[in-house]
């Protein structure tokens, strides 16, 4: 029997960073008790539900009610018409433009919120919604970009001026009526010189499709509005529930205080959960109005159609090197889809997100970047599906003109991405397109990743494959698909990050208690990442108490300190280092406490993974637990009594994450099914707080990167049709689908973040889709392909071998 705790023990009995803890979170989900916003009954509560479009551009001549309020359960109807006089018909957007909360006149896309039916429960709702009549006058529809920067139709009336002219919009001139902006990075001038004296351009469009973040859990809200005292409580799938509260307050002008807003357990988000909803602001003016609690769940179909959606980028581009392939230019335009309404979940001054980290992880010299927002009839949205704003965009674009390059070079791919990596003695490195890359080791990952998978044999085996094609010998072709990605992750800083004006800090509040345990609030909200265990791990490191010990709270406004919330990989990076600074308050005040109980001078103790010591007599200390308990019960000169402390964290830079993705593929030529034999997944995140968790979110990240890839799509037909509105036709893998993922990292701490951690949890997604794409294209590379746009679903490859003649 050990005598003694050794100090390896006192360290594991921490549960701190780099322990793969078991996720506190599980035990209440996998037993059926999570608490999610449909679980919420109240007495007496409503259901709102929305009469919808079934138009994608069409004038509204009528809307008769009168037939659904004599429905049975029915209690009232609000269209445009009751909400103007409150002046919450149209919204705010978080991109600066305005959103109709019910259709005002018009409609501008399949499924727009016409009318909301209050009932006594769902079922009445959905009669009501049937005994709706609605006069719509059909109008042309646009659902092209392209088209409808040409167009006549003007489908943004209300942002024309009385004399026909174009006013500006939120981020600049307008160049057209269908017109939102153009944003540009770098230096135009110099770019297009350096691509006409170029060795070697190559140049490629591409299409990014539109998909959808589609989380498991719906968006919904339940708003319950206390007449007494005045207090509004709104429940709500919210991934920034701080953010909602203040566009409540604004746009309701009820003040901020009376207003409480409460992200319960949400079933996913993926960016789709970030905006603001006509639900959530209909539940509130209805349950004003009837003076009852009114909850709004959307069902699938609702969800898919209507709520915000992803990608949808026209890219163009073009990427210039000398003959030995070091790349000397990169030049890239994006024709953007927003649909009706420009409803991007971006930070103020990034129309276009972060779409100019599109330099990737290359040392490109010269690069320009054009964006165009355009209007069209399509569902507004636009948001960081599992990326930071945009990124997945711009690592798709520029991993296909690397390998667009590497064909037109006649050179692989994966050496011309080798001698182009920003190397590590250049970090901090300042791209061309403005981002400072706060550390990297690019090469060591490259070259791990190439030496796990044997690359030079995989080429081998392929090369023969090809041979084995020709003959006759076999019907499936071998892709090799490779992708370096550098994702840019933990929006602020403050002085460049804001929605709607608030800055992107983020925060957390510590509560010691005088037993030793303690509870934490943050200003984020976990979606099933797991914060409750990872950021627990974070302070027990910082201040020495269990992780077992400290319980994390979040998502209520009432409790925890303001914050921007979740998404975008921005946990870690803001608010993990909030928690770090929080606990560094905590043991500071720890020490004063320590010293003056062991009689020595502040200076002369030192802290040791959970007590702080006497310098130089070890067998002389106070345990953390100690500490916890004296702030309580001993008068301290000059000391407050308690143990708290509250940090708001305005990081000083984003962070880098980066990772080598390769993805081995069987294509059969003539199904056009792609079979994934290997997947190797190289991630580096910086110091990493728990592995388990971090694999767990590469799994999801590189599952959804498949979905995406592979088939994934939101698409319309000419009359505005929404072809993909059911998970029949929207493409979730299951396990049937999905392949064994191998994982593995290198640790390149960031040097700003207090613990040195980057985020990980978009960084799969942005890595693996064009991992998989360019597998897929690169099984075809021998036969003439260069590029062929996303999602690479069976009727795709299969076309795309059949217009290579590979079925004659
Ligand atoms: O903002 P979000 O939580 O979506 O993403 P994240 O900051 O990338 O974190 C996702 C999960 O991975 C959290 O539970 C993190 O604490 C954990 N993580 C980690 O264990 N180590 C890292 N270096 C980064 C994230």
């Amino acid at each position: 029997m050990k005598d003694e705790v050794t100090r390896e023990d006192r360290v594991a009995n921490l549960k701190g960073l780099g322990c793969s803890r078991k996720r506190v979170e599980d035990a209440r989900f996998t037993q059926g008790k999570g608490n999610y916003v449909d679980d919420i009954k109240l007495d007496g509560m409503l259901f709102g539900d929305f009469v919808r479009s079934p138009y994608a551009h069409a004038r509204i001549k009528s809307i008769d009610t009168a037939a659904a309020l004599e429905v049975p359960g029915v209690l009232a109807v609000l269209t445009a018409a009751d909400l103007e006089p409150l002046g919450l018909h149209w919204m705010p957007t978080l991109a600066g433009d305005k959103q109709m909360v019910l259709a005002d006149g018009k409609v501008l896309f399949q499924g727009q919120e016409v009318a909301f039916v209050v009932a006594e429960d769902r079922y009445a709702a959905a009669d009501g919604i049937e005994a709706v009549e609605v006069d719509y006058e059909e109008l042309p529809v646009i659902v092209n970009p392209f088209e409808a920067l040409k167009s006549d139709v003007v489908l943004r009336e209300d942002l024309v001026a009385e004399d026909g002219s174009i006013p500006p919009g939120a981020h600049g001139p307008r160049k057209h009526h269908n017109h939102i902006f153009t944003w540009e990075a770098g230096d135009k001038g110099p770019t297009d010189e350096v691509i006409a004296n170029a060795e070697v351009v190559a140049e490629e469009s591409m299409y990014y499709h539109r998909t959808h973040p589609c989380p498991l859990e719906t968006c919904g809200c339940v708003a319950s509005m206390d007449k007494v005292n005045g207090k509004l409580t709104l429940w709500g799938t919210f991934q920034a529930p701080h953010a909602i509260r203040t566009i409540v307050s604004l746009i309701s002008g009820i003040e901020e205080h009376n207003i409480r807003v409460i992200s319960p357990d949400i079933g996913g988000g993926f960016g789709n959960k970030v905006g603001a909803y006509p639900g959530y602001v209909c539940s509130v003016v209805a349950s004003i109005v009837t003076g009852k609690p009114v909850k709004w769940i959307e069902d699938r179909m609702d969800n898919l159609m209507t709520t915000a959606f992803a990608r949808d980028y026209h890219m163009t581009g073009q990427i210039s090197a000398t003959k030995e392939g070091k790349i000397t230019g990169l030049k890239c335009h994006v024709t953007a889809d927003h649909g009706g309404f420009d409803a991007c979940a971006d930070p103020t001054k990034f129309p276009a997100g972060f779409m100019n980290i599109c330099t990737g992880s290359y040392d490109i010299p010269t690069a320009y970047l054009e964006v165009d927002g355009v209007y069209t009839n399509k569902a507004p949205g636009g948001v960081s599906y599992r990326c930071s704003f945009r990124v997945t965009e711009a690592v798709y674009f520029i991993e296909r003109m690397i390998e667009v390059l590497a064909i037109k070079l006649n050179m692989d791919a994966a050496e011309l991405r080798r001698i182009n990596f920003i190397r590590k003695e250049q970090f901090p490195y300042t791209a061309a397109l403005g981002w400072e890359y706060d550390s990297g080791d690019y090469h060591t990952a490259w070259d791990k990743a190439l030496k796990a998978v044997d690359y030079d044999g995989l080429r081998a085996e392929q090369a023969q494959r090809v041979e084995d094609f020709k003959a006759g010998k076999t019907r499936k072709l071998m892709g090799i698909g490779l992708s370096f990605f550098t994702e840019i992750v933990g929006a602020g800083p403050v002085k460049n990050c804001d929605i709607l004006g608030l800055g992107m800090f983020d925060s957390c509040e510590i509560r010691i208690h005088p037993t030793g345990s303690a509870i934490a609030r943050l200003g984020t909200i976990s979606q099933g990442q797991g914060h409750a265990t990872t950021f627990a791990q974070i302070l027990a490191s910082e201040i020495g108490l269990p992780a077992d010990s400290i319980t994390i709270e979040e998502g209520d406004t009432d409790t925890a300190p303001y914050g921007l919330g979740t998404y975008g990989s921005r946990s870690t990076p803001v608010a993990g280092a909030a928690t770090a600074m929080a606990g560094r308050k905590i043991r500071a005040k720890a020490q004063m406490i320590a010293a003056y109980l062991l009689e020595v001078h502040d200076n002369d103790v030192e802290f040791d993974v959970d007590r702080f010591v006497v310098k130089g007599a070890p067998e002389k200390f106070k345990t953390m637990k100690e500490i916890a308990f004296a702030a309580y019960n001993q008068a301290i000169p000059g000391i407050e009594p308690g143990l708290e402390a509250v940090s708001y964290y305005d990081p000083p830079n984003m962070t880098y994450p980066f990772g080598a993705y390769i993805c081995v593929m069987d294509i059969d030529v003539d199904t056009g099914v792609p079979e994934i034999r290997r997947f190797y997944a190289l991630d580096d995140c910086g110091t990493r707080i728990n592995p388990m968790i971090i694999e767990g979110q590469v799994h999801g990240g590189l599952t959804e990167a498949l979905a995406v890839a592979l088939g994934q799509e939101i698409a319309y037909d000419d009359m505005g049709n929404v072809k993909t509105g059911t998970l029949m036709d929207f493409f979730l893998p299951t396990a049937w689908e999905v392949p064994n993922y191998e994982t593995d990292f290198t640790v390149t701490p960031s040097p700003h973040h207090p613990i040195g951690a980057k985020g990980v949890g978009e960084s799969p997604h942005v890595g693996g889709v064009p991992c998989f794409s360019n597998a897929v294209q690169d099984a075809f590379r021998p036969f003439g392909n260069t590029h062929t746009n996303m999602p690479h679903d069976h009727w795709r490859i299969w076309r795309t071998a059949n217009e290579l003649g590979l079925h004659d």
